[in-house]
């Protein structure tokens, strides 16, 4: 039997080339391997307070970027979790065995704390417990996430176990955090920082125009130029360097590469050169979301078959899980 594989994401904004070469690239890969969750965890987004309008226009922008990316709603079920009312009564179950303690110490509950302390909802409290809602309504085994999710999905194996002792039954599998390719790739931003990322602003989106990521190419940090040959590479220019290796060609890579070393290379053509190679990887996705996203019946369909296919395998569990807690018909 495949295994289960379920991830989510937030809507609040567009992705980017780290969302795509860190999953969205492997998440394409997985329908063809295992039975593939994918949803756009709407609800979570509400511990932000976005406004309706907002809202409504990021679901449809991430499920036109995510069909664009090559997610495909006939091998993967492809859904928004708002469509699903199987995973708030699962929530409202699991928070009977959740507890305080352990929920004011995961790490992200923290974190907000320290940085909106005017907003300290208990949804954002017991966001792990609707996390594990959402992974365990389909009984998924496998959660592809990044460090900083890890906890989230070693919280719902907690959650889980629990359900599966206090009821007596294996009837959860333990999800477990998974990595599809041991080497994933880790798109550093162009702010010289590590990462590229929605909230550090220093991300290039798929849905970017040609002008724009010249435009935010060319502002990339960098430093004034090697002097001695063979130097090492300041982070910021390592960064370029690392972009480069990811959308340009080898010899293009290797081309600026020796310039560097013999102390010729001029960061403005550099820059040139990258940008145009994202262009080049960019366009064909950033068409077809234009397309997708202007498509209204297109999207619909997607959507209801995503929330047909999810209700089907949620309803399921709902019914046992109600069965096994002693919910039972008269
Ligand atoms: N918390 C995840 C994030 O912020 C999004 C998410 C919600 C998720 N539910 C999930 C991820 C279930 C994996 C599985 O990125």
């Amino acid at each position: 039997m495949k295994k289960t594989v379920l991830s989510g994401i937030r809507p609040t904004g567009n992705l980017h080339l780290g969302n795509y070469f860190g999953a969205l690239r492997n998440f394409v890969k997985m329908q063809d391997e295992f039975n593939c969750f994918f949803f756009i965890a709407d609800w979570h987004s509400l511990t932000t307070h976005p406004n309706p309008a907002d809202l409504h226009g990021n679901v449809k922008q991430v499920l036109a970027e995510y069909l664009a990316a090559g997610l495909d709603p006939e091998k993967c079920t492809l859904y928004i979790q708002s469509d699903i009312p199987e995973i708030p009564e699962l929530y409202l179950l699991l928070n009977m065995n959740a507890y305080i303690g352990e929920l004011e110490r995961t790490v992200t509950f923290k974190d907000k704390v320290r940085k909106q302390p005017d907003n300290v909802n208990a949804g954002l409290l017991t966001y792990p417990v609707l996390q594990a809602a959402d992974i365990i309504i389909h009984k998924a085994h496998l959660v592809p996430v990044g460090k900083d999710q890890e906890q989230h999905v070693e919280m719902s194996r907690k959650f889980a176990r629990r359900f599966n002792q206090i009821y007596k039954e294996e009837y959860f599998p333990l999800p477990k955090p998974f990595n599809f390719d041991a080497d994933l790739i880790k798109v550093p931003g162009l702010d010289g920082s590590g990462k590229m990322g929605k909230s550090e602003g220093n991300a290039i989106n798929l849905a970017d125009s040609p002008e724009v990521i010249r435009k935010k190419v060319m502002k990339a940090v960098t430093d004034s130029g090697p002097t001695v040959p063979n130097q090492q590479k300041p982070d910021s220019v390592q960064n370029l360097f690392t972009i480069m290796e990811i959308v340009s060609s080898k010899d293009t890579h290797d081309f600026f590469d020796q310039q560097y070393n013999n102390c010729s290379i001029r960061y403005g053509d550099m820059k040139k050169q990258i940008a145009e190679d994202i262009i080049t990887f960019t366009s064909p996705i950033r068409e077809k979301i234009e397309e997708y996203a202007a498509n209204d019946a297109f999207l619909k369909k997607a959507a209801d078959l995503g929330r047909q296919k999810a209700r089907e395998s949620a309803s399921k569990t709902i019914s046992d899980v109600r069965k096994l807690i002693g919910f039972r018909s008269l």
